[in-house]
Formats: structure tokens, C-alpha cells, sequence
């Protein structure tokens, strides 16, 4: 495929001496108003140069650059020279470009020979996946896909919560009030109820916590019975959380969560000691962060049990040794952002740079809506929303939806998981990950907003369009050269092809912002513009020559459309 701009910097770096044809590249426009042409290039900077006004300059390079048959028309307004590219060049292109490429249309490889983790999930053990972990979940899977797409090394970490003073209270609250047959048949919802007891006896008697406390101490010097307990807790819990992955589709290359790094965290205190940067405070060691803004950081208790901060030091230097990352991902929420700062400072001043590779890409709460009404979730209260319910739900809903609209599939079951889990997981991208939001069913099951069914049944519209055409026509429009694209000059066809050309430099940026709402705003554009192409033009049309410039657009649409669904972690229907 032909780089525009870089091919266009050549011909202007050709038409005007002065500045090299990188210096021009840096400065080409794409104008927001078509109008204005694809691409423009303001003359300002030449100005001193050349002693001459730059509109002057604009006209003096339009008129040399204009007899190039890479552009249909150049113009210069003002300073500007706008440039229209030759439509029937580009689609031709675009066409064959991505046909050819299938798929991994948006691949590249600039991420070749670089090692990136991606840190997502991350549940705690014992206690509900619940909708607020979703988002971790849905946004880290979608960043290791783009990730991945680009070349990068990729390893999927999911760091559970397995470990911690928690683990004490719900040892404790099994031992007072639990028993064994409620935990194997239902674990979760019981050791979530024996948790939330936990909390309201102690607040009458306050004594619970000191024993806690001193259960999860005993835990952390190995002994028999606590450990026992807690690898059955852990065990269970897993099996709950696979199934919820299993439904989502999703992986992880490692489950190393926080209970893999207890013996490696005296290593840490040591490192931590010898460094000078441990403080003793009223019992318990801390470092000192005031200095750069930010509350003290607690590395060990006067019990002397470690803390959260501490196994997360332990887990960033094992990972390094282990991987050798280059970039190092934590999709945490943003309630976290603070602990992210004392650590990622902490891991700092002990002296490795590569502290500036470790990235924390936060992300904002969801609540939910019931029956007219918002629901913040909290486990401490018990007040959850399991996300396997909600999956389960999404799934009922639109099968529901499927029977009442008569969508055409050959099986009600396989597409309404594909349509309901697809349509929370592209809510979930949808919006900047930073945002709270609330989520409402009417809105995410929508086939007709900026939804996951509307572009999944887009891309099954285009499936549809290329069964009717048969599979002839199919493999004519594939093996085309796209040739015959002066049939598809009208703006429909041509806004389509250029939003499916800029597609792979969405990803890049998607990535560089750690952002995959990116990419889900530029599916819904791609579906949106398909979906006018459809509107604006017969596609079947009796000239064999036309149809196969047209067949050969759809085919590059659907082949866009599920390049973005995968990197988002959806499904493509092919009958909806
Ligand atoms: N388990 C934690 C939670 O549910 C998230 C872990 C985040 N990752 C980390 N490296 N601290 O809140």
C-alpha cells in the first residue's frame, strides 16, 4: 500500500527546495473539512526562505505538483496547498492492499523484538468477580490484542489477590460460623456472605480484628491449617473465575498473583534496608515519599506481615529478571492511583530506570442501573453484581431480542452468545477508559446506537451481501485489481476507504495512549460508513465490472470490521 504522506512529502520535497521531504512529511495536514482536499501542506515556514508571501509559494507548488497522477486535483488556498488524491488510484489500493492481507490487515511489526506485559484482572480470591473487575479485564485483554497485532512480545499476567489480611478475616469467619458443604457447593457467594458477617460482628466485638490479624500472620509463616484453608479458598475461587474467562474468551500465559511473591518479599525489606530507605515508625517500616508529594508508603506492619505495596515491589523486580520487559502494563483502576505512584517512585529511587517502564493505565467506576435506579457496588456491604450474571443475562436478553426481531441464524444459541457477551464487552470499550459510567441494559443491547450488535450486524450484512453475490463473484473481487474502482468515486464508497486505510495507524495510536476505545470509535465509524455505502449504492448491479469493484470493497470492509472486533476481543457473527 502506498504511504500518502510519505509519497506526497516526495513529490512536494521535488517542487520546493529548501526543506527535505521528512521536514514536509511532519507537516502535512489532514484538513477536517473534505473540502479542503486529503491532504494539505501549509507554506508558512518557506516563506523566509523563498522572500516571497506564502500564498504565492502555495500556488507556485500547486502548479507544479498538479499534472502528478497520484492527485485528482490540487488547489492552494491561502497558504495551503490542498491536495485530492486520485480516488479510483486509492481504492484500487486499498482494495487489494487489504485483501490481500486478510485479518492482520492492521498488523505490523514495530513491536518486533520487544517484550510488553500486560497486568489485568487480577481478582481477589475469596471474593466476587464482580462487574466492577470487567473493566480490568475486558480493557487488559483488548491492550494485550493490540499489543500483539503490532509485533510485540506479549505475556498476559494475572496478578490475583490472593494474598493479604483479608485471607485472616475469612479464615476466621469460616471458623466461627461456616461450614464446609455451603462452601463446595456455592464457594464465592458463601465465602463473600461469611466475609461481609466478618465485618458486622466486629463491629461489635472488636477483638475478631486482632485475631484476624493474628490468623493471617500464622498464614504467612506457613502454618498447616491456614494454609490449607486458603489453598481451598484459592482453588475454588479459580474454578468460579475460569468459567468467567471461558464466557469472555479470554487467556492469561500466568496466574502468578500475590501469594507467589511472600518469600521473595524479605529480599525486598532487605534491598529496601540497605538502600536507606526504610524508616522505622512506630513499629512498623515505611518509606518516607514526602519529598516527592506523595504520603508515606507502608512496607511492613509491626506485626511484621508485609503488605500489598510490598508483594507488588517483589512482583515488578521478579518481572524484570524473569521477562526482561520492556514496558510493563497495569490495567488498575484508578482508586489505585496513588499506590501505583508511591511504588513506581519507590522502585525508583532503589536505583532501576527502568522504573519509567512500568505503566499504571487507570480506568473509572461503573455502577449500574436497576430497575430505574443507580447501584454503587460495594463487597464490603455485600452489594455486588456478579459479572457472570451479567454475562448470563446479556445472553438471555438478546436471545430474547433474536426471536422478537426474527434475526436471521442458522443457531439461536451460538449467536446470542456472540451478540450479548460482545455487546457488554464493546460497552466497556466504548467509552474513554478514564470515565465513570453507568450501565443500562436498553443502552447496550441496542441494535441501532453505537453498540456491539449494531457493528456486529453490520459485518454480518456484509457477509450476507457476499452469500447473495455467490461464490464466484466472491473470488473475482478478491483476486481483482481493484481496477475497475472509478465505479466506487462516489463519497460513500470514498469515505469508507479512507477510514479502512487509516485503520492501522488508529491501532498504533490506540496503543500509545493504552486506549482501545480508539479502536471501537473507529469500528463504529467503519460500520457507519458501510452501512451508507450499502444505503447509497446497488452492490449486485449487472456489470460484471462494477460488481466486482463493489464486491471487492465489501470484502475489505468485512475483513476491516473483523480485524477491529478481534483486537476488541468479540466475536463476528456471520448471520445476524
Ligand atoms: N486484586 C486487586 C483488586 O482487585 C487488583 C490488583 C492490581 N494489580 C496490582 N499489581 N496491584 O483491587
Amino acid at each position: 500500500m502506498i504511504d500518502y504522506k510519505e509519497k506526497i512529502a516526495d513529490i512536494i520535497a521535488e517542487a520546493a527546495e529548501g526543506l527535505s521531504a521528512d521536514e514536509i512529511a511532519g507537516s502535512i495536514e489532514v484538513p477536517t473539512d473534505e473540502k479542503m482536499g486529503d491532504y494539505a501542506f501549509p507554506c508558512f515556514r518557506l516563506a523566509k526562505e523563498y522572500h516571497k508571501a506564502p500564498p504565492l509559494i502555495a500556488q507556485d507548488i500547486a502548479e507544479k505538483i498538479s499534472s502528478d497522477g497520484i492527485f485528482e486535483k490540487v488547489e492552494s488556498v491561502n497558504a495551503y496547498v490542498n491536495m485530492f488524491i486520485s480516488r479510483e488510484m486509492f481504492v484500487s489500493d486499498l482494495v487489494r492492499d487489504v485483501n490481500e492481507k486478510g485479518t492482520d490487515y492492521a498488523k505490523s511489526d514495530m513491536g518486533k523484538g520487544k517484550t510488553v506485559i500486560v497486568e489485568f484482572s487480577s481478582p481477589n480470591i475469596a471474593k466476587p468477580f464482580h462487574i466492577g473487575h470487567i473493566r480490568s479485564t475486558v480493557i487488559g485483554n483488548s491492550l494485550y490484542k493490540i499489543y500483539d497485532s503490532l509485533g510485540y512480545k506479549t505475556v498476559r499476567i494475572n496478578h490475583l489477590g490472593d494474598y493479604g489480611t483479608q485471607f485472616g478475616k475469612m479464615i476466621c469467619a469460616y471458623r466461627h460460623w461456616g461450614n464446609e458443604e455451603d462452601v463446595k457447593r456455592e464457594p464465592i457467594k458463601t465465602l463473600l456472605g461469611y466475609y461481609t458477617r466478618f465485618h458486622k460482628e466486629a463491629e461489635k466485638d472488636p477483638a475478631l480484628e486482632q485475631e484476624a490479624r493474628d490468623t493471617f500472620t500464622k498464614l504467612e509463616h506457613g502454618e498447616k491449617e491456614e494454609v490449607e484453608i486458603w489453598k481451598w479458598f484459592r482453588e475454588e475461587s479459580l474454578k468460579e473465575f475460569e468459567k468467567v474467562y471461558k464466557m469472555l474468551g479470554i487467556e492469561f500465559d500466568s496466574y502468578t498473583g500475590e501469594s507467589f511473591y511472600s518469600d521473595k518479599m524479605p529480599a525486598v525489606v532487605d534491598e529496601l534496608k540497605e538502600k536507606g530507605l526504610l524508616e522505622e515508625s512506630q513499629g512498623a517500616e515505611i518509606v518516607d515519599l514526602e519529598k516527592y508529594g506523595l504520603t508515606p508508603a507502608l512496607i511492613t506492619k509491626s506485626d511484621g506481615s508485609s503488605l500489598y505495596i510490598t508483594r507488588d515491589i517483589a512482583a515488578a523486580l521478579y518481572r524484570k529478571k524473569t521477562y526482561d520487559f520492556d514496558k510493563c502494563i497495569y490495567v488498575v483502576a484508578s482508586q489505585q492511583n496513588l499506590h501505583f505512584k508511591q511504588w513506581f517512585k519507590i522502585v525508583e529511587l532503589m536505583g532501576y530506570d527502568w522504573a519509567k517502564d512500568c505503566v499504571h493505565v487507570p480506568f473509572g467506576m461503573v455502577s449500574m442501573e436497576e430497575n430505574g435506579e443507580v447501584v454503587t457496588l460495594s463487597t464490603r456491604e455485600g452489594r455486588v453484581v456478579f459479572l457472570e450474571d451479567v454475562l448470563n443475562q446479556a445472553v438471555e436478553k438478546t436471545k430474547e431480542i433474536i426471536v422478537e426481531k426474527n434475526v436471521v441464524t442458522d443457531n439461536v444459541e451460538e449467536t446470542a452468545n456472540q451478540v450479548g457477551i460482545g455487546a457488554v464487552i464493546f460497552q466497556e470499550l466504548s467509552n474513554n477508559r478514564i470515565k465513570d459510567y453507568v450501565f443500562k441494559w436498553d443502552k447496550v443491547l441496542n441494535f441501532d446506537g453505537e453498540t456491539g450488535p449494531y457493528v456486529q450486524y453490520t459485518y454480518a450484512r456484509a457477509e450476507s451481501v457476499l452469500r447473495k453475490a455467490g461464490r464466484e463473484a466472491v473470488s473475482k473481487a478478491m483476486e481483482s485489481d481493484g481496477l475497475a474502482a472509478k465505479y466506487i468515486s462516489r463519497d460513500s464508497g470514498y469515505e469508507l476507504a479512507k477510514l479502512i486505510y487509516s485503520l492501522p495507524d488508529v491501532v498504533v495510536d490506540a496503543a500509545a495512549k493504552y486506549e482501545p476505545s480508539i479502536v471501537t470509535r473507529h469500528l463504529t465509524d467503519i460500520a457507519q460508513a458501510f452501512n451508507k455505502f450499502y444505503h447509497d449504492e446497488y452492490i449486485l448491479v449487472d456489470n460484471e465490472e462494477e460488481k466486482t469493484a463493489k464486491l471487492a470493497l465489501v470484502l475489505a470492509s468485512r475483513t476491516a470490521i473483523k480485524n477491529c472486533l478481534g483486537l476488541l476481543g468479540m466475536e463476528a457473527p456471520e448471520r445476524m
